[in-house]
């Protein structure tokens, strides 16, 4: 990529706005919901634990499949999180909660997917999936700052082995991804490239995106990994998923598949 056309990408990236209609624009809600981004610089000062309360609350009140709350949050601060993982929280993050797709309760209840392990997953990973994002708007409401990760720092399935063996998980648990959260170190992060909306909605049949359309999308995602992290290429990070995509695919099967195939959890109703 030249340099003239590397700039103008970074233009167009810049550009990016969300499409609001001007009698919305004051719309609290509306702000809060086209306005959150994934932050990674953070300051250097706690959160209060009435904020994480009210972020945990919106994880709890998150919609689910017949309200089966197929999930389970591992909540740390810097210094739990420093005592389970022995590390850092990702970004210097002040607070993460680690996010577990969780059918254990439904199968004490009742045993409602028998030799149903992908059933039982997807709708584990659907219903923690929205409880996630429930708490990133009500941090992005409050003020806090938070990113999702399933891979950075072995915070998610990427790492389901680890994550397993760590937290002593039992077969139907199954690790996702954490969220970490922090008061932003500044506002405004740019948008990162996203598809227009013609590009992603269809009526009637559904309808393929042009390759065209792909291939620009790809061009600015290469723009703008290479204006955040100049010494790295978004090639190379793509080069990273494939180097442990093997493992990661291995170790994934086993959480989800596992131990169900042989013999039945205990505890299983
Ligand atoms: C399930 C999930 C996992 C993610 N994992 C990571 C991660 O491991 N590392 C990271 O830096 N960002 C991660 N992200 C953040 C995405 O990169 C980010 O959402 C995407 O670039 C779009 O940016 P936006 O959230 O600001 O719109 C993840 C996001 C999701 C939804």
């Amino acid at each position: 990529m030249g340099f003239f056309s590397f700039i103008r990408k970074l233009r167009q990236i810049r550009a990016q706005r969300p499409d609001i209609p001007p009698d919305l624009s004051e719309n609290r809600l509306v702000s809060i919901l086209l306005n959150r981004r994934s932050v990674r610089k953070f300051q250097d000062r706690d959160i209060l634990d009435q904020e994480m309360a009210l972020i945990l609350e919106a994880a709890r009140f998150a919609p689910s499949t017949v309200n089966m709350q197929t999930w389970s949050f591992g909540v740390y601060n810097t210094k739990t999180w420093r005592e389970t993982f022995g590390r850092t929280i990702p970004y210097g993050a002040r607070r993460a909660v680690l996010v577990l797709g969780d059918i254990t309760r439904v199968r004490q209840a009742a045993d409602i997917f028998p030799n149903s392990p992908l059933v039982e997953y997807t709708v584990s990973v659907i219903n923690a999936s929205l409880a996630a994002m429930n708490m990133t708007i009500m941090a992005q409401a409050l003020g806090v700052a938070s990113v999702m990760l399933s891979d950075t720092g072995k915070t998610g399935f990427f790492s389901a082995a680890y994550l397993k063996e760590r937290l002593v998980l039992p077969a139907g648990v199954y690790p996702l991804m954490t969220v970490v959260f922090g008061y932003p170190k500044a506002r405004n992060f740019p948008v990162p490239p996203k598809f227009k909306i013609d590009d992603i909605t269809f009526c009637g049949t559904y309808r393929q995106t042009k390759a065209s359309v792909v291939r620009e999308w790809f061009s600015l995602m290469e723009a703008g990994y290479r204006a955040s992290n100049f010494f790295s290429s978004f090639q190379a990070k793509l080069g990273y998923y494939r180097k442990n995509l093997r493992q990661a695919e291995k170790e994934l099967r086993e959480v989800v598949f596992g131990q169900d195939e042989q013999k039945p959890p205990t505890g299983r109703a």
